[in-house]
């Protein structure tokens, strides 16, 4: 079901302090800084020949990855981004397993304005999965 990774997010507590440690330690090529009001994040994009990182930062009070920092003040992996063809098709293929969502469990537009949907970390060895359609 799954295809391509589309990207990592990476849940940080600075963006500036970590945009500049991915440029000096890594030579890595960083993005503008973009501002996703609707998403409660602000996000810098490292491209990768093969995927991307998104280093995320929390933007305003509610935003959905407070929590994470205060568990994980220094950052951490936050999730991981795999391209499926059909969202809801993914979404039945999932339930029929016994494989749970977060949330309402309806897919919602994503980051890249695409319909994306959350899977259970505690299905995925604690790793948050978002499912992307292509
Ligand atoms: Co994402």
């Amino acid at each position: 079901m799954i295809g391509k990774l589309n990207h990592i997010a990476i849940a940080v507590p600075d963006l500036e302090s970590s945009i500049k440690t991915y440029k000096s330690m890594l030579g890595a090529s960083v993005s503008e800084i973009i501002e996703q009001k609707e998403h409660g994040v602000t996000v810098a994009l490292i491209n990768l020949p093969n995927t991307k990182i998104e280093l995320i930062t929390p933007l305003g009070q509610d935003s959905p990855i407070q929590g994470f920092l205060r568990k994980n003040p220094n950052g951490g992996l936050h999730h991981i981004c795999y391209e499926v063809e059909n969202i809801n098709e993914s979404k039945k293929f999932l339930l029929k397993a016994g494989g749970r969502l977060v949330g309402d469990g309806e897919p919602k537009l994503g980051a890249h304005g695409k319909p994306v949907l959350f899977l259970h970390p505690k299905d995925f060895n604690g790793t948050l999965i978002e499912l992307e359609e292509k």
